[in-house]
């Protein structure tokens, strides 16, 4: 368990000093993942990572392909451009990848210490295995289980609950929660409805176990499954399975009826941050920063600025230069309010979101650990470097053993099988994911 001097960033003497104590390589004393619990236990954030592909997509952009305006989107969202994986090898599991490694890196934490990987994502690499499985193999994180978790835009906040109970049951030391998504690839580029809404990108989390109090002190969640056709992929899936006909009908794109989702996101989002605070025992005066789902400036300044009164300089939006990009638009709006200098430690935060499900949710943390990222040095950047690349062998040689498994005849005067093809690298190369957010 992290105590308050191995906090990133804190120092010896005090757990919100400003040295560069790191967490790295230091061990999880009293871990009850391995003994007896020892003393009470706390789900801090203690690192954070983002990233957004290359490609910037501007509303009037949008104008050359739909019958739409740069006006009109600005004043009914907000949003200004936002980012699309145009690069087929860009996934959803490289972008995830990369937050990660970036949010490992800030906590100066090695990828083998992670007890598990939970990915929430609405547009998998696959129905499976999980996105979050591969992300798990390009970290090389081989002590860690992994799952992808579905509450669509809620479902960071969702997983962010999850990790929470994992720590505090014991169950887990560090869990890392990461949001990715690729949704361009699931919006009908010709719908004017969905299309100038969303982008892509990932933000991931790295929650410890502390004996420091505060991190995620509360959380609540919600779901509402008789809206589930007010946002939807209606095909692909086992109800309506894909066939030449729902790729001809279009049902494999995210179908809306926005404004009737307009309405519920309104009312979730100011209720549930009430009953998350009410949880934590806070009140709205005491929240220093509302870091809600990005997906339209109108439900933020209808729901938190206009019914739970918190004004507006509290309330961090930054969908005018990403789009709604579902389960990761509040991690990335985290990691830019850190940026911003807008999280100290000892603020109180909430997160907030909605979406498909229909399903939202809110977590209050107690913010504990200093901003002040200090920067790696060039041997443990290299180290991680080496890292990865030996994750990457490691992945291959298991390729290349199964294989050999394959091939090779049950009966010892048989000759090898020659009809089986060896192992290739992943047709979206994890190794290739890009680094560096700033
Ligand atoms: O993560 C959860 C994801 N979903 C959401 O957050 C969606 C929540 N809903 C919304 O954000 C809003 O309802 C929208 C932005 C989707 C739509 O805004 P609205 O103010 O509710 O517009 P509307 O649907 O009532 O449409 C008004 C008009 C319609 O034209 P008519 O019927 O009045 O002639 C639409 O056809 O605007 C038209 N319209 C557009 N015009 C230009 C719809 N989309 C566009 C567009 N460009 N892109």
């Amino acid at each position: 368990m992290v105590d308050a001097t191995e906090l990133p960033g804190a120092s010896k003497a005090t757990s919100n000093g400003s040295g560069p104590e790191s967490a790295a390589d230091k061990t999880t004393a009293g871990s009850t993942r391995s003994g007896a619990p020892s003393g009470p236990r706390y789900a801090q954030i203690i690192g954070w990572g983002y990233e957004v592909p290359s490609k910037v997509i501007t509303n009037h952009d949008l104008e050359q392909i739909v019958e739409t305006s740069d006006e009109w989107i600005r004043t009914r969202t907000g949003i200004e451009e936002r980012r699309v994986a145009s690069d087929p090898q860009e996934t959803t599991a490289t972008l995830g990848l990369a937050a990660a490694r970036k949010a490992l890196e800030v906590a100066d934490v090695h990828p083998s210490k992670v007890d598990l990987i939970i990915c929430s994502t609405s547009s998998p690499e696959h129905i499976f295995p999980s996105t979050a499985s591969i992300i798990q193999d390009g970290l090389g994180a081989t002590n860690a289980g992994a799952f992808d978790l579905s509450a669509a835009c809620s479902g960071f906040v969702y997983a962010l609950s999850m990790a929470r109970g994992h720590i505090l049951a014991g169950d887990a030391e560090y869990v890392l929660v990461i949001g990715a998504e690729t949704l361009s690839r699931l919006v009908d580029w010709t719908d004017r409805n969905t299309c100038v809404l969303f982008g892509d990108g990932a933000g991931a989390v790295l929650v410890a176990a502390s004996s420091v109090p505060g991190g995620i002190i509360a959380s609540e969640l919600g779901s509402d499954g008789s809206g589930a056709d007010l946002l939807i992929v209606p095909a692909g899936g086992s109800a309506i399975p894909p066939s030449l006909e729902t790729v001809s009908s279009g049902n494999h794109f995210i179908k809306m009826d926005g404004k009737a989702v307009f309405r519920f996101a309104v009312r979730v989002m100011s209720d549930a941050t009430k009953a998350v605070l009410a949880r934590a025992g806070l009140s709205t005066d005491d929240v220093d920063l509302v870091i809600p789902h990005q997906a339209n400036l109108r439900i933020v300044q209808n729901s938190v600025l206009k019914q739970l009164r918190i004004p507006e300089e509290k309330v961090f939006v930054n969908l005018q230069r990403y789009g709604n990009t579902s389960t990761a638009s509040i991690p990335i709006a985290l990691c830019e309010a850190i940026k911003a200098g807008k999280v100290k430690p000892g603020d109180h935060l909430v997160f907030v979101g909605f979406g498909a499900g229909l399903t939202w949710a809110a977590c209050a943390v107690q913010w504990s650990v200093p901003t002040d990222r200090q920067e790696a040095d060039w041997w443990r950047a290299t180290r991680r470097q080496a890292g990865y690349q030996a994750a990457a062998a490691r992945s291959m040689w298991r390729r290349a053993v199964r294989w050999v498994y394959q091939v090779w005849p049950d009966d010892p005067e048989g000759s090898p099988r020659r009809d089986i093809e060896p192992p290739k690298e992943r047709e979206t190369p994890l190794n290739g994911a890009r680094g560096g957010d700033d």
